[in-house]
C-alpha cells in the first residue's frame, strides 16, 4: 500500500519525466538501464546478471543555474561502436572494443542542450556530459559535477587518499566502505568475484576527479577546484571527461583492458616515423642517494665528462637513452619563482657537445626540464626550449613539477594545469618531442591522440626509496592493478643494489637525519629487474648508477636484451595485492617475462600457452642467487611442460627471456 502510495506521488510530480531504457553491450554481458527523472537521470549497471553497480544519480550544477531543471527530450538509437585501431606503440597494437553508445538528450532555456552519452562495453561502462547549443554560456562555470557510482559495499577495495596535488601515495587494502575519499583509478574486488575499477579517460579542458562518499555513503565526484572553488571553466561548450567502469571476471581482465585508450580520440600526428619507445639510464639515482648534487659544485652529477660515460654505457650494452638532470640552471634557487632556465647549461655541462656526441654514438639524449612546478614560468619559456633541443637533435624532454603548483593556492591537478599539460604535450608534438611527465596527472589515454606522451609518473615511485622509509613489496605489486590502470607509469625500477643504508658515501637528505630514517630499497634486485617488465611504461628506466651494473654481467645482458617496444603483452597470472607474471613481446619477437611478489611467499603456477611458443625459442631464466641474495643468476632453461610453477620469496621475482632461435631448415629423408 505504502509502496503504491509513492508511485503515484512520483507520476503526478513528474508526469512526463520518468522513462526507463535499457541498453546491453554488444554481446550481452553487460546490461545498462537509465531512469530519466526531474534532476536528469539516473542508472545501474548489471555484468552477467550480476549487479555490479547499484542505482546512481547524475547531476551538474551551473554557477548562476543552481536549480537549473533539465526537460527530457529523447534517447537516440543505439549505435554501434567498434573501437578498431592500431597504436603507434602500446603494451599491444592491435585494439578492439566494441561498444553500444547510447545518447541521451536533456534542455534548458536558457542553457541550451545536455548530452548524456553512455557506452556500453562488454567488460566496462563509459559515460560523460556534454553541454552545447547556442544558448549554451558564454564564460560558464560549473559549480557542481554530482556523479554517483554506486559500488556495493561488499567486497575488498585497494585505493589511495583523495589529494589535489600529489599520487605519491601508498596504497590501502580495506573492505569497500572503509574507503570514503579516493584518488582513481581505485579497484574494488565484490564478494560475488567481479573485479572494478573506475578511473577517468580522456581529461581535457576540465578538472580531475576524485571520488568522495556523499551523505548517503555514495561514491560522488569531487572535482579538484580552482583557488576562488570554481571547479571548471568553459566557453559555450564543456565535454566532460568519460567516467569509466571497469569490470572484470579476475584481476586480468582489468590489466588486459584497453578501453580507457578507446575512449580518446584517434592520434592527431601524421607523421609518427620519430617515435620510439626506448630503455633508459640516467644521471639520477645518485642524486636522490646524495652522492651527486643537482646544483654546481664539487658533487655536480651533470658533468660533460660524466655524460659522456653514462652515453658509452648507454651504446655498449644497448641501452635507448640517457636522462641527464640537473644540466640547466636555477637549481640552487629551487623553490622560488621563474627559477629554473631550460635553455642554459651549467657551467661544466655542455648540452651541444653532449647532444652530438649522443647521437654520435647512436644513444638519445633525454633532456630534463623541471619547472618547480612553476607551470606559467615554463609556459614562457617552453617555445624556445623545445625549438633549441629540436635544433640539437634531441627527441626525448622529461618534465617535472616538483613544487607548489603557481599561482600559489592552485592546485597540480585543477582545471588550469590540465591545460597546462596539454599545452607542453601540443608544443612538443610541433617540435617532435616525445615526454615523459613527472608530478603529472595520472593519464587518462591521451596518449593515443598524442602519442609523442609517452609516459608520466604519478606513483610513489623509486626516488622514494632514496630519501624516505620508502615502501614495501606489496606497493610494487599492487602498482599495476592500481595506477597502472590508467596508463604507462615511469616507476624508474632497476636497482640492483638495493641495500645502501649503512654505506657511507650515501648522504642523506630531505630530512632522513632528523626522523632517523636508514633508506634502502625494500625489495630484491631480481623484482627490480623484473619490475621493468612488469610496469608498463614505453620509456623504461634502469635506474641503478652505472658503476654498480658494470659489476653484474646479468645485468648488462638483460640491459642488452631489454627494449620496451612491445607488439603484444600476456597476463599469465594477476591476483589483486597478491602476485603478477606479464609476458612481453618485444617488437624483434623476444619475450620479456617478469614475475612479482608481494612481502610474503608466494608459490604460484601458471602456463605458458598463450605465448603460441614454437620449438625453436631458447628460454634463459634470472633468478637470486640463493648463496648471494644480492646477485643474480641466469640460465638456460629446459622448457618441459606447458605450465611452471615458481616459489616467489618475500619481495622477490623472476624474469624470464625467451629468445626465437633462427628455423632450422628441416630437409625429408
Ligand atoms: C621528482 C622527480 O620525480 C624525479 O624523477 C626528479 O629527479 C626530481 N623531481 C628532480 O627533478
Ligand atoms: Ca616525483
Amino acid at each position: 500500500m505504502k509502496f503504491l502510495f509513492l508511485s503515484i506521488l512520483h507520476l503526478l510530480a513528474f508526469p512526463a519525466l520518468s522513462k526507463t531504457f535499457t541498453i546491453a553491450s554488444p554481446n550481452e554481458m553487460c546490461e545498462l538501464k537509465v531512469e530519466t527523472n526531474s534532476t536528469l537521470l539516473n542508472y545501474q549497471l548489471s555484468y552477467k546478471g550480476k549487479t555490479v553497480l547499484l542505482p546512481s544519480q547524475l547531476s551538474l550544477q551551473l554557477k548562476g543555474y543552481t536549480k537549473a531543471k533539465w526537460d527530457f527530450d529523447s534517447c537516440s538509437q543505439t549505435k554501434f561502436m567498434n573501437h578498431d585501431w592500431n597504436a603507434v606503440w602500446g603494451q599491444k597494437i592491435q585494439m578492439n572494443d566494441p561498444s553500444n553508445l547510447s545518447v541521451f538528450h536533456f534542455h534548458h532555456p536558457s542553457l541550451g542542450m545536455l548530452k548524456v552519452e553512455f557506452q556500453v562495453f562488454d567488460k566496462a561502462l563509459a559515460f560523460r556530459y556534454v553541454l552545447n547549443g547556442k544558448a549554451c554560456l558564454q564564460n560558464g562555470v560549473l559549480e557542481a559535477e554530482q556523479t554517483q557510482i554506486n559500488v556495493q559495499n561488499d567486497g575488498k577495495a585497494w585505493w589511495a587518499w583523495a589529494d589535489y596535488n600529489t599520487q605519491e601515495q601508498l596504497f590501502h587494502e580495506t573492505a569497500i566502505q572503509e574507503a570514503t575519499w579516493v584518488n582513481t583509478p581505485v579497484t574494488f574486488r565484490n564478494s560475488n568475484g567481479l573485479h572494478l575499477a573506475i578511473h577517468e579517460a580522456a581529461l581535457q579542458k576540465y578538472a580531475r576527479m576524485t571520488l568522495k562518499r556523499d551523505s548517503k555513503g555514495v561514491f560522488t565526484t569531487d572535482l579538484v577546484p580552482w583557488k576562488n572553488g570554481d571547479l571548471v571553466r568553459f566557453n559555450r561548450s564543456l565535454t566532460s571527461p568519460w567516467r569509466v567502469i571497469l569490470v572484470g571476471e579476475n584481476a586480468s581482465d582489468l590489466l588486459e583492458s584497453t578501453i580507457i585508450l578507446s575512449l580518446n580520440e584517434p592520434n592527431r600526428i601524421k607523421n609518427t616515423t620519430w617515435i620510439k619507445p626506448i630503455s633508459y639510464i640516467g644521471i639520477w639515482w645518485e642524486m636522490h642517494l646524495g652522492t651527486k648534487t643537482w646544483t654546481e659544485g664539487p658533487n655536480h652529477g651533470a658533468t660533460t665528462e660524466r655524460a659522456k660515460q653514462a652515453i658509452n654505457f648507454a651504446a655498449t650494452h644497448r641501452v635507448g637513452g640517457v636522462l641527464v638532470e640537473g644540466w640547466n640552471t636555477g637549481w640552487d634557487r629551487w623553490g622560488a619563482d621563474s627559477v629554473f632556465d631550460q635553455t642554459t647549461s651549467a657551467s661544466d655541462y655542455d648540452l651541444k657537445e653532449i647532444a652530438r656526441y649522443a647521437k654520435w654514438k647512436g644513444v638519445e639524449l633525454i633532456v630534463h626540464c623541471e619547472t618547480g612546478g612553476d607551470a606559467p614560468f615554463f609556459e614562457q619559456r617552453m617555445d624556445s626550449a623545445f625549438a633549441l633541443y629540436r635544433r640539437l637533435g634531441i627527441r626525448y624532454v622529461k618534465t617535472g613539477y616538483a613544487g607548489a603548483a603557481r599561482p600559489i593556492g592552485e592546485h597540480l591537478f585543477g582545471q588550469g594545469m590540465v591545460e597546462h599539460f596539454q599545452k607542453v604535450v601540443e608544443t612538443a608534438a610541433k617540435y617532435e618531442l616525445m615526454l615523459d611527465v613527472h608530478e603529472c596527472i595520472q593519464p587518462t589515454g591521451l596518449e593515443r591522440t598524442w602519442p609523442n606522451l609517452m609516459t608520466g609518473e604519478s606513483v610513489r615511485g623509486q626516488e622514494w626509496e632514496a630519501w624516505s622509509a620508502g615502501h614495501p613489496a606489496s606497493h610494487t605489486a599492487l602498482l599495476p592493478f592500481t595506477r597502472g590502470l590508467a596508463g604507462p607509469m615511469d616507476y624508474t625500477p632497476g636497482i640492483f643494489d638495493v641495500d645502501f643504508s649503512n654505506r657511507k658515501e650515501y648522504t642523506k637528505w630531505n630530512g632522513q637525519e632528523k626522523e632517523g630514517i636508514l633508506p634502502r630499497v625494500h625489495t630484491s634486485p631480481i623484482h627490480q629487474m623484473a619490475l621493468m617488465v612488469v610496469l608498463y611504461s614505453p620509456l623504461q628506466m634502469a635506474a641503478d648508477v652505472i658503476s654498480n651494473y658494470e659489476q653484474s654481467q646479468e645485468w648488462k645482458w638483460f640491459l642488452s636484451v631489454f627494449q620496451p617496444d612491445y607488439v603484444n603483452t600476456k597476463i599469465l597470472y594477476a591476483e589483486v595485492g597478491g602476485p603478477v607474471v606479464i609476458a612481453r613481446e618485444q617488437k624483434n619477437g623476444v619475450w620479456v617475462v617478469g614475475a612479482i611478489g608481494t612481502d610474503k611467499t608466494h608459490e604460484i603456477e601458471f602456463s605458458w600457452d598463450s605465448l603460441h611458443l614454437e620449438e625453436f625459442h631458447q628460454t634463459y631464466v634470472m633468478v637470486e642467487n640463493p648463496k648471494h641474495p644480492d646477485q643474480l643468476l641466469l640460465r638456460g632453461a629446459e622448457k618441459k611442460s606447458s605450465t611452471e610453477k615458481v616459489v616467489l620469496q618475500p619481495g622477490g621475482g623472476t624474469v624470464w627471456v625467451i629468445i626465437p632461435r633462427p628455423k632450422r631448415i628441416l630437409f625429408d629423408d
